[in-house]
């Protein structure tokens, strides 16, 4: 597993490890959420774009590939398109090529529903809809995805490309641009008002990092092919969103709201059909469960983090490193 010590592939190795499976994680922990990796689990501190990384996956000779690694900032790939395709395009490419190199047959690969799609007609959206992405990093997908059909067409591999819609929970990162739940319980947490970019009746398909981590076990077991959506199907509104967790901090106060973002989408939602059908998946952690969950992880973090007795470096590794991190689309 590539970027194994993110927020999907920490939730995605525990789920793996509970079922004995033998994991390696390619990380060079750039963007680690901070929760340390169960034991048994090999980590090769490498970028995906390196020959150390070509050989650990050589080396492993793994079963199956899922690969999660990406710069996951849409507003940081506008501002670096080229640092976002040399890891978002270049890193699966170089990774499809090690996965052929070890005769591996089996790749999943991380994409993005809510950004391959752009401005979809369809809501729900379903996977034949052509991509349209806005921005570089839905861009990169989409040319990541174009790989990952050559590769199964030229070579045999078995690809498929996940598509996540938004995913949250316990773990992600609350300190960069994007991930309204976890930088709402951030706000919360230090004691700031919660923010709204635009009017907050824009939706977003929430789907639960658990729940994402179960759908990439049953991907990498399985053999299909193609794109497959991973979502809930319901499109809700960042209002909600964030109502729902100032309620869960019995937090009372004012709202901020800022300028939306130039270009935004307004509305996204994926249809799961092809999920239920031929992945036997679908998402079946309620919002609202989901939410107070997230919300009491992050509390209990600030707690470990701040605490006086943990001000040393066990306290320090419960939380991510310093520098705000673009966060992920
Ligand atoms: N979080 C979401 O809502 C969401 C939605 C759609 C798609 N995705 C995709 O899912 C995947 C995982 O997302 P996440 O939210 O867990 O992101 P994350 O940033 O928390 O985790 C990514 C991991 O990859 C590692 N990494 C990044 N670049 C690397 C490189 N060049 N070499 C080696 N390791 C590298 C980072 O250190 C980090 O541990 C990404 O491909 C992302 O684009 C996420």
């Amino acid at each position: 597993m590539t970027g194994g010590a993110g927020f999907i592939g920490v939730h995605t190795v525990r789920h793996l490890v509970a079922e004995d499976v033998t994991v390696l994680v390619v990380d060079d922990r750039r963007h680690e959420c901070g929760e340390a990796l169960p034991p048994a689990v090999e980590l090769e501190v490498a970028d995906i774009n390196s020959s150390a990384a070509a050989a650990a996956v050589v080396r492993f000779r793994p079963d199956a590939i899922l690969h999660l690694a990406a710069q996951g900032g849409v507003s940081r790939s506008v501002r670096d398109p080229v640092g976002d395709a040399l890891v978002n395009v270049l890193g699966t490419v170089a990774l499809l090529k090690a996965s052929a190199d070890a005769e591996c047959r089996r790749f999943v690969f991380a994409s993005s529903g809510g950004a391959i799609y752009g401005r979809a007609a369809r809501l729900p959206t379903p996977e034949r809809t052509a991509p349209k992405p806005l921005a570089p990093y839905g861009a990169a997908k989409q040319a990541a995805e174009g790989y990952l059909g050559m590769f199964a067409r030229t070579f045999g591999m078995r690809t498929l490309a996940l598509r996540y819609s938004n995913v949250y929970g316990p773990f992600q990162d609350g300190t960069g641009e994007a991930g309204v739940v976890a930088i709402t319980c951030e706000r919360l947490l230090s004691g700031r008002a919660p923010q709204i970019r635009g009017d907050g009746h824009q939706t977003r398909d929430f789907v639960f990092v658990a729940d994402v981590a179960d759908a990439n076990v049953r991907a990498l077991r399985a053999s299909v092919t193609g794109a497959i959506n991973i979502g809930t199907g319901t499109a809700t509104s960042v209002r909600t969103v964030v109502n729902e967790l100032a309620a869960a901090a019995a937090y009372s106060g004012p709202i901020d709201f800022d300028e939306g973002r130039p270009g935004e989408v307004r509305d996204t939602a994926l249809d799961t059909r092809r999920a239920q059908t031929l992945l036997g998946w679908r998402a079946p952690t309620p919002l609202r469960d989901g939410l107070s969950q997230t919300f009491t992880s992050f509390r209990e973090r600030t707690r470990r983090a701040t605490a006086p007795s943990n001000a040393g470096p066990a306290g320090a590794a419960a939380t991510r490193g310093p520098a705000p991190r673009a966060g992920s689309g």
